[in-house]
């Protein structure tokens, strides 16, 4: 048999594809049972709704309607859509069916946005660091990516200013900014509420578009006092200049990949066509389940119980953390969502130090992962949401010996990390 040399046959896309750092660190995990992960961003499996889901699941089938089981509508379920419209109603934004369509979990979403709206070579701006998946999606069109630097409030104005300023002014075609305002994979980051406003006058003022994703919204702690404090820009938008992105795969289940896309009709037109080249349509019984939970008032149980579980959590990492690095660490103490964004100081190099970590029994996501530009090597995304406490207290004591591994390596060679 010869053998087949695939390279001639990929096209420019699918040559350029690389596997995702946090995609690598799931096979890592697949391979070592005793590895402790703070790699994924998974939910909590015990905080499924499963009993609900068995009981929703048995009536669906029971019913032997066709809708369950049977192609559906490429927007989605109609009474899906519906209660959409209710909840987005409870964040402030305004919207009906017509603008909106289910997606098959948000990456979806960031998938049609991508092939609807970018050409090979245009510019999308996003914050520094930024959500790996959304890099992917933007990146497999053949779009660049050109970060921003953020400010403890979010974006920095001057420095989005003058980007936009440099890349029209050597003739490039920016479309659009992508932005994850609550609690930002990967830093965990709260956009500050002025922020919001003065993105969004930003963009009507320079005439982008701005993809707001917020899958977190919900997961708020007991610190963010009010819950305006997480108002969506989208609720704001009098134009149709965001392109809105939520999901319920960190508030029910991610296995059942029901997300949805907001946006203004005449670009909800395009994604509906380009949504039923890749799927025709989401499952029927997924989404049926869904709008179950939603209907029995399964979802809204949820919500005050995840926020007090993902807080104990994330207390129980921070209280591990302070106990084995001291001041050697530092993070950004997250107020909601899955992850916690820590700055290993001295030396001390994110990406070299994942392979002694791993050695020592537990993973992370490297932060160079979230950088679409610049060298930044200092920074480790821990995610809170899935280890036990427990397996929690556990993997930060074995990172603390990792660090202490790499450093003792740093005194007696050269040191561990360039910077
Ligand atoms: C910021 C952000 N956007 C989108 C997604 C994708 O979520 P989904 O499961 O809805 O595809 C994630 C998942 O981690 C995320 O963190």
């Amino acid at each position: 048999m010869t053998s087949v040399n695939y390279d001639q046959f990929f096209s420019r896309s699918g040559l350029a594809m690389r596997e995702s750092a946090i995609r690598r660190m799931g096979t890592v995990l697949a391979d070592a049972r005793d590895m402790v992960s703070f790699a994924p961003g998974y939910p909590t499996e015990s905080t499924f709704p499963w009993d609900a889901f068995r009981a929703i699941a048995d009536d669906l089938l029971r019913s032997r309607q066709g809708t369950v089981l049977q192609y559906g509508a490429t927007r989605g379920y109609r009474p899906l859509l519906e209660s959409l419209t209710t909840l987005m109603a409870t964040r402030g934004i305004t919207t009906s069916p017509d603008r909106l369509t289910v997606t098959n979990g948000s990456q979806q979403g960031l998938d049609l946005v991508a092939r609807v709206l970018l050409n090979p070579d245009d510019v999308v701006l996003v914050e520094l660091p930024s959500y790996t998946g959304a890099i992917s999606a933007f990146r497999s069109v053949g779009a660049e990516l050109v970060g921003v630097a953020q400010d403890a409030d979010g974006l920095n104005m001057e420095a989005l200013d003058a980007t936009l300023a440099r890349l029209r002014g050597e003739g490039r075609t920016v479309k659009c900014l992508y932005v994850v305002p609550n609690f930002q994979n990967p830093t965990g980051l709260l956009v500050g509420l002025e922020k919001r406003r003065l993105l969004l006058d930003w963009a009507t003022r320079h005439d982008l578009l701005i993809v707001e994703d917020d899958p977190y919204r919900d997961l708020y702690f007991e610190d963010v006092t009010r819950e305006s404090e997480t108002r969506a820009i989208a609720a704001d938008d009098v134009d149709g200049r965001v392109i809105y992105l939520s999901s319920f795969s960190k508030t029910l289940a991610p296995g059942l990949r029901v997300a949805w896309l907001h946006a203004a009709p005449a670009l909800m037109a395009k994604f509906e066509i380009a949504k039923q080249a890749s799927d025709l349509c989401n499952g029927g019984l997924g989404q049926q389940m869904v709008h179950q939970a939603i209907e029995r008032g399964v979802l809204a149980a949820q919500l005050p119980q995840l926020r007090a579980h993902y807080q104990a959590q994330r207390d129980c990492m921070v209280d591990a953390l302070h106990g084995a690095f001291g001041t050697a660490l530092t993070w950004l103490q997250p107020r909601g969502g899955f992850f916690l964004w820590a700055n290993l100081s001295g030396p001390m190099d994110g990406d070299a130090l994942l392979p002694i970590a791993q050695a020592r029994g537990v993973i992370y996501v490297a932060g160079s992962a979230f950088f679409v530009s610049g060298d930044e090597r200092r920074f480790i995304r821990l995610s809170f949401s899935a280890p036990t406490p427990e397996r929690i207290r556990e993997g930060v004591a074995r990172l603390a010996l990792a660090v202490t591994d790499a450093t003792g390596a740093a005194a007696s060679t050269t040191p561990v990390a360039s910077r």
